[in-house]
């Protein structure tokens, strides 16, 4: 999948740009995890993990959530006539996509390229991506009989997902490689409502007007998400980041009483393996909560700033966030001032991995993303 067309300005095998003095000591598994002084080979020793796990590294690690797809050419262009869930289960095409931004942004970590709604796919949800619109589901959640459609989750399920980890890990060296899954509550809004919604309107009547299928719904949708995100961990993932995209939807006393113990439920089933990010948008007033349920890192929406976020969880976890997408549509010394902000604000927090405050847009320029990367290094 390495045809014309793609871009090649960053090795992949040399993502760091900090050169090793010669003779300088190697990492052994041994070495704290923020002693992070020297280039390693090992991508636990990465400046995404480092401060995924609260050090500081040689500078902050950046990546972009999003930072694969429509706003890439070369990913236009392989993707050209493959439906967006078919090209999902062909790990070749996976690798190319994921690799893709890694090699022209030169980002501190690879996200694998697939989708929160695969491993329903995998077990059978009659369901499809639509373009523009995102996961449409042709028979949505509304009764107990509805749960037998949801089956346990199996790593024989998902065959491709640990082809397609398995082989980027093996070209990403030193390049820590990000997998993830949605949330519960996120996943639960999709096939409840059968597609995306503003208004959560029949997963809240769900919730309230029958809480207990409401929690047999999320018990399952959890033990699917946490063997999702064992999946990838297994095949060599080195961080993994939850999306509970929507639940900023909901009041706190919903989210704990709701949605928090599944949550806690995923991120458990993954805890003391890889650093875990914990991320929604509009999740300021759930933050704290978000975070005690159990992760490393927080991640923080464009509209909350990092400083906020520090105060708001108690100075104790990792940050990652929080340029708003649309700035990037902005005049350079604009973006520039921002991210220089936000670097600042970040240094407050024990660890910080530069990102979006939610996707990247599709009309962004790819260059001033490039561009945000080389600007992030440069402030150590
Ligand atoms: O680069 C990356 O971030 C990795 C790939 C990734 C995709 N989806 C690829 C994708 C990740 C991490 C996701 C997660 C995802 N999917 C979330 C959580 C992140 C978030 O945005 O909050 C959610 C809510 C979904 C559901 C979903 N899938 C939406 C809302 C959409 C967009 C619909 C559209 O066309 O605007 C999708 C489709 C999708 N997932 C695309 C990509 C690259 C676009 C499909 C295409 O290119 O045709």
């Amino acid at each position: 999948m390495t045809g014309s067309g793609i871009v090649t300005t960053h090795p992949i095998a040399q993502p760091t740009p900090d050169p090793v003095p010669a003779g300088s000591p190697t990492h052994t598994p041994d070495t704290p995890p923020n002693a992070d002084t020297t280039a390693s080979a090992d991508p636990r020793h990465s400046a995404l993990v480092t401060a995924a796990r609260g050090g500081r590294a040689r500078h902050t690690p950046v990546w972009f959530m999003r930072q694969a797809g429509r706003s890439l050419p070369e990913y236009k262009k392989v993707r050209e006539g493959i439906p967006m869930l078919e090209s999902c289960a062909m790990p070749d095409l996976v690798t190319e996509i994921t690799l893709q931004p890694v090699r022209r942004h030169g980002v501190d970590a690879a996200i694998l390229f697939s989708d929160i709604v695969v491993p329903l796919k995998a077990i059978g949800v009659d369901l499809d991506i639509v373009a523009g619109t995102g996961p449409v589901v042709a028979e949505p959640f509304a009764t107990r009989a509805d749960l037998d459609r949801l089956p346990a989750l199996t790593p024989e399920h998902v065959p491709y997902i640990t082809e397609a980890v398995g082989s980027l890990v093996a070209e990403l060296g030193p390049t820590p490689l990000i997998g993830f899954t949605g949330a519960p509550f996120t996943l639960a809004s999709y096939l409840v409502e059968g597609g995306p919604s503003k208004t959560h309107q029949r997963t809240k009547a769900l919730m309230h007007g029958d809480p207990e299928l409401w929690h047999d719904l999320c018990a399952r949708l959890a033990q699917i998400a946490g063997t999702f995100l064992q999946v990838q961990i297994d095949a060599g993932a080195s961080a993994v980041q939850v999306f509970d995209s929507w639940v900023g939807a909901l009041p706190r006393t919903d989210y704990l009483r709701f949605v928090e113990p599944h949550s806690r439920a995923v991120l458990e089933t993954v805890a003391g393996q890889v650093p875990r990010i914990h991320f929604g948008v509009g999740t300021g007033e759930l933050l704290a909560d978000m975070a005690a349920a159990g992760t490393e890192v927080i991640g923080v929406d464009y509209r909350l700033s990092l400083t906020d976020a520090v105060q708001r969880t108690g100075g104790a976890y990792a940050v990652q966030g929080n340029l708003d997408p649309a700035l990037l549509f902005a005049p350079w010394p604009v973006i520039e001032a921002r991210v220089i902000e936000i670097v600042e604000e970040g240094r407050a927090a024990p660890g910080h991995i530069f990102n979006l405050g939610h996707g990247v847009l599709p009309d962004t320029d790819p260059s001033v993303l490039t561009r945000v990367v080389e600007l992030v290094h440069s402030l150590g």
